[in-house]
């Protein structure tokens, strides 16, 4: 059952590789620019020189970001598809040398992120667990390449609103989303879902709810120090405007710190 997840998830990826690169370019697209690498980076509260892993890093918009500010960054991704366009993205676009570097890696096996090496100062994941059909791997994983103290952010969609079953309200005037009607929560489902408007087929995600998102964690031995709850941004580019932008009052994505200690 999980080797299926496992494998439909990488189809996904792998299938849209190329479509979200191009939507990604080199810095990510407009949420991750404005709103979770700015939180992620804040949280991480890193110095220049710290050595970093990175999970689902995609096509490595905050690999980069990282190495231009002078970080060491190991980034991960179970598609390597994206990975190539990753390594072409960071040799031909970015405008200095970094010390950023590649891996095709599966973050819910967690020998596989043990053979990445440490120890390292800090992990970081952004908009990846929704993806993985398991979590204890990649917390126990980060647990055990982490220096002592160190810091694992986790940037994700946000389990309470926008993973959950929802349905949106709508103005009768403007027809447009003024809030959300929560239908499901609790329990724990695998569903579908587009993350742009453009995005011909769907993505499997898997939904959980916040306490079990961090009861994973926390019998891997990560305590929890940190949290920001992120909304998306009020004035996005004109074409680009999804439903979030119309809920400035509701989180789509939550950024958690645990640290290893
Ligand atoms: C929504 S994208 C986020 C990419 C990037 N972190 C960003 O914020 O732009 C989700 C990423 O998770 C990766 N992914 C999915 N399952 C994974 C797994 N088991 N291990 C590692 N990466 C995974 C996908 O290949 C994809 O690159």
């Amino acid at each position: 059952m999980i080797a299926q997840l496992r494998q439909q998830v990488l189809d996904g990826w792998e299938k849209g590789a190329d479509f979200f690169d191009e939507r990604w370019g080199d810095q990510g697209d407009e949420f991750h620019h404005d709103v979770f690498a700015p939180a992620a980076e804040q949280m991480l509260g890193l110095e220049r020189g710290a050595k970093v892993i990175e999970f689902a890093c995609g096509n490595g918009a905050f690999a980069r970001r990282l190495g231009r500010a002078g970080m060491s960054v190991l980034a991960t991704d179970l598609s390597p598809s994206l990975i190539a366009h990753a390594e072409r993205r960071t040799e031909t676009i970015s405008d200095q040398a970094v010390d950023v570097s590649y891996q095709t890696v599966d973050a819910t096996d967690e020998r596989a992120i043990l053979n990445c090496g440490g120890p390292f100062d800090a992990a970081v994941c952004i908009m990846g667990v929704m993806s993985m059909p398991l979590l204890r791997p990649m917390f126990g994983g980060a647990w055990r390449v982490l220096r002592p103290r160190g810091a694992f952010v986790v940037v994700t969609l946000h389990p309470g609103y926008a993973t959950a079953g929802y349905k949106l309200a709508k103005s009768e005037e403007e027809g447009e989303p003024h809030g959300l009607t929560i239908t499901r929560y609790l329990s724990r489902y695998v569903t579908h879902g587009r993350t742009n408007t453009a995005q011909k087929e769907p993505q499997i995600y898997f939904h959980r709810s916040m306490s079990e998102l961090l009861a994973d964690a926390f019998a891997s031995g990560l305590v929890l120090d940190g949290m920001e709850e992120l909304a998306a941004p009020q004035q996005p580019i004109e074409e680009a405007k999804l439903m979030w932008n119309f809920l400035p009052e509701i989180p789509m994505a939550v950024a958690l710190r645990f640290r290893r200690v």
